[in-house]
């Protein structure tokens, strides 16, 4: 019998997710909340609100889902899939407790130093008038973390104290406490990991390029493209990141009482002593899932049924496809600012052209609905070749002010990424 799957979320992971759901044959029916222009040529999008437990649980049932994946933070961090396991549905995504992992960072904190796993050392302050004394046993580079959710732009790393003690009145003057950590030296690695109670299986290692600009310049955004795999990477680190890092975090979750099923985002840096943890988030990343997933060959269905039904121990050794494969995201003006959106956007169906921020107008035109517009993947033998491939596909999309990164995958290629 089919599988019948609804994936919650609207932007390119989610499209990816569905264009991998797609080539897995168990999989007959395809529907998304609430979905972009993208995913309407491969799935049935509903408008359903994504944070809304309600409105989730009763579109699941009335679609007949067999199994619903979450893709964002916000409707796990709210408890969405404790309303859909409650309701007798399989979900890939943790419960709101587990998801604390990414929803707050000084649980996560907490977690770490009790499994023994290598992070930076952090502080959380609360009140303003701790701030300028917190600051002085930090830095020469200051890492300021919003201690919330804030959709990866509310770091940030900086060798200028008078920016770093702007953001972290920013936030607190917004209410939310704020995490000064110690800078962490070394390349970092995205390493997701499919984890059911204290099985942990790792997908390819990707790396992300988080800074708008060409060469790391300008603010951190959500991510501006990604590649995998990471050629500069010893091929025991996947299995060391597992062994150190991932598989403790899993266990002491589980003797806390709060299981993680769904995906460990481990974000690290790799260090001369070995992996740190830079940040766990608590589902797919995005853009790495876009270039991370074009290389899977084993039916993804059948691997999210199995973590959501904790069966992920049953499942076979996942198989990946030779070669590499890179995205790049094309972003619309003014991104991260406020974006400008409603523009028309040519060339958006093409091969391996993903949609985030998309929507159709009146006119049925595909038009820029948000700040990360498109995520294009390309493939090859290798990075180069994929590389080329994402470019090609890039010059052949128009979109009115967007910008894209020229430079993803280009340190990892021409050899000046090392530990
Ligand atoms: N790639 C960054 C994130 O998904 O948070």
């Amino acid at each position: 019998m089919g599988v019948r799957v609804l994936v919650i979320g609207s932007g390119g992971r989610e499209h990816a997710l569905l264009i991998g759901l797609r080539n897995d044959p168990s999989v007959t029916d395809l529907h998304v909340a609430p979905g972009n222009a993208g995913t309407a040529a491969i799935a049935t999008n509903h408008a359903v609100d994504a944070v809304s437990s309600d409105e989730v649980v009763a579109l699941a049932q009335k679609v007949g889902a067999d199994l619903v994946v979450i893709g964002p933070e916000v409707p796990l961090v709210v408890g969405v899939a404790d309303a859909l396991r409650a309701a007798g549905i399989a979900t890939f995504g943790p419960s709101a407790a587990a998801a604390q992992i990414e929803g707050s960072k000084a649980f996560a904190k907490d977690v770490m130093n009790a499994a023994g796993v290598r992070t930076a050392h952090a502080e959380v302050v609360d009140n303003p008038g701790r701030l300028d004394a917190a600051l002085d046993r930090f830095g020469p580079t200051w890492v300021v973390k919003d201690d919330g959710l804030a959709a990866g732009k509310g770091v940030v790393v900086t060798t200028d104290r008078d920016a770093a003690r702007d953001h972290a009145a920013e936030c607190l003057e917004s209410g939310h406490p704020v995490l000064l950590e110690s800078f962490l030296d070394g390349p970092e690695v995205s390493l997701f990991c499919l984890v059911d109670g204290e099985t942990v299986v790792p997908l390819l290692p990707a790396q992300d390029h988080k800074r708008v600009g060409d060469n790391d310049a300008g603010p951190n955004t959500g991510g501006m493209g990604a590649y995998t795999p990471l050629p500069w990477l010893p091929a025991e680190m996947t299995a060391r990141i597992v062994d150190e890092v991932v598989k403790p975090v899993a266990a002491e979750m589980v003797r806390r009482g709060i299981p993680f099923s769904g995906l460990l985002y481990a974000g690290l840096a790799i260090g001369q002593d070995g992996p740190a943890v830079v940040e766990f988030n608590c589902r797919f990343g995005d853009p790495e899932t876009q270039a991370v997933l074009a290389l899977l060959e084993s039916p993804l269905g059948r691997a999210l049924h199995a973590t959501a039904t904790g069966t992920l121990a049953d499942l076979p050794p996942l198989e990946w496809r030779e070669g590499a494969a890179v995205t790049v995201v094309v972003a619309a003006e003014y991104y991260p600012g406020k974006p400008r959106t409603g523009d028309v956007i040519t060339g958006a169906e093409a091969a391996g052209v993903l949609h985030a921020g998309t929507a159709r107008n009146a006119d049925g035109a595909i038009v820029s609905a948000g700040g990360r517009v498109l995520a294009v993947v390309g493939t090859g033998d290798d990075l180069a070749e994929a590389r080329e491939q994402a470019y090609a596909r890039i010059e052949k999309i128009k979109l009115p002010g967007s910008h894209f990164r020229t430079d993803i995958g280009r340190n990892a290629l021409e050899g000046r990424i090392s530990i």
